[in-house]
């Protein structure tokens, strides 16, 4: 259960009520610390956010955590306040030119370490294209130092192109953020059909480790619906061999939350720019929730809240992945945001009240 390396301790309580102590270890992959690929080809999903806000309550807790940002974009690096320009170096280096991934370091508060973007990074895509073995340019990259980290998280740009393809081969697990709504639910289909792909050729030990709902319309019956056919989709796939077999979705769902969308314009995570928001709230929430999963997503609590929280054992004789595409709901026959039968229908979400903070469209990214 418990991995190898790592020695921090945590004591779970509030959101799990499990009151008991939690041991989480980082276990080493080939040489390498617990490595997480945050994707979903979507764009504004919540990737971003994610990694920023996920890793920041992580670090708080004392994990020494690394954040990639494989997005030429940069958002993450900007979420930070960092200037790539600036930087020694960033991952297009890294990539390309075989410059260490800790040259590119850059600590951005205690046990929170980022390797910037830099706009440079789409031409790698190109550059990379005619290398022998360009999927694996990264997960090299990651084996080719011994790195002081626990966890590294890394944000991926919005398609499946050759990063994001990096990142799945240089990972052993998949984080997926998710918007609750019915072209979320395709998108899904690919992503899984990819994974499946890159775990079958390139990296045997791939699997993906979680779904969280993210800009979740608390109290809105479709982000419900959505939710729990993606519930539904998982738990047919309990006793396969797909690398979703043992895929959790969060119980812990980052709500909408404008001072979510305001804080990369500050260039901090949430936890310094509004640490009494609901969005620091859900964050912290998720990375509790996060460690009570054991080194490699293992549960390591008895935090059988739901089938979600704690998926079955896989079946002895396991069956072969089903297709990821046919199992969602297909366009036309997706069931449409209808009010309540009757007063004893379908309840809605459990929600709080709403405060002004929750009903603001978020802002653009600076
Ligand atoms: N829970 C949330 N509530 C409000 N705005 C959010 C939330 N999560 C993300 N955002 C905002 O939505 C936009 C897209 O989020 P981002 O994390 O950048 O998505 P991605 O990385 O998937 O493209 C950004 O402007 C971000 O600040
Ligand atoms: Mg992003």
């Amino acid at each position: 259960m418990l991995g190898h390396g790592g020695t921090y301790c945590f004591f779970l309580r509030r959101r799990t009520g499990l009151g008991r102590a939690c041991r989480l270890r980082a276990r080493s992959y080939n040489g390498l610390v617990r490595t997480i690929a945050v994707t979903n080809q979507k764009g504004g999903v919540g990737k971003t956010t994610t990694v920023a806000n996920l890793g920041a309550a992580l670090a708080q807790h004392g994990l020494d955590v690394c954040l990639l940002d494989l997005d030429p974009q940069a958002h993450l690096t900007m979420h930070f306040g960092i200037d790539p320009s600036s930087a020694p170096a960033t991952m297009y280096e890294v990539l390309t030119a075989e410059v260490p991934l800790s040259r590119a370091a850059v600590l951005a508060e205690p046990h929170l370490t980022i390797v910037p973007s830099v706009i440079d990074l789409a031409a790698a895509e190109v550059e990379l294209a005619g290398v022998v073995g360009r999927e694996q340019v990264l997960a090299d990259a990651l084996a080719a130092e011994p790195l002081p980290y626990e966890l590294l998280l890394v944000d991926c740009p919005p398609s499946l192109g050759l990063l994001t393809l990096n990142a799945l081969a240089a990972a052993k697990e998949v984080l997926i953020p998710l918007q609750p709504h019915f072209l979320a639910l395709q998108g899904l289909g690919k992503l899984l059909e990819t994974v499946a792909l890159v775990q079958r050729r390139i990296n045997p030990a791939l699997r993906v480790f979680g779904i969280v709902l993210c800009l979740y319309e608390s109290g809105t019956r479709l982000a419900a619906e959505v939710a729990e056919d993606v519930r539904q989709f998982l738990a047919a796939a309990r006793a396969s061999e797909c690398p979703w077999s043992q895929t959790r979705i969060f119980t812990t769902r980052v709500r909408r939350n404008i001072k979510l969308a305001e804080c990369p314009s500050h260039g901090t995570t949430i936890f310094r720019y509004d640490p009494l928001s609901r969005g620091a709230e859900d964050y912290q929430a998720l990375a509790e929730e996060f460690l009570s999963t054991g080194a490699d997503g293992e549960l390591t609590c008895a935090a059988t809240e739901t089938d979600n929280a704690c998926p079955p054992e896989p079946a002895q004789s396991s069956e072969p992945c089903p297709p990821a595409e046919p199992a969602m709901p297909q366009e036309g026959t997706y069931r449409p945001c209808q009010p309540p039968a009757s007063p004893a229908g379908t309840p809605p979400e459990p929600s709080a009240p709403p405060r002004a903070e929750d009903s603001q469209p978020p802002s653009s990214k600076p």
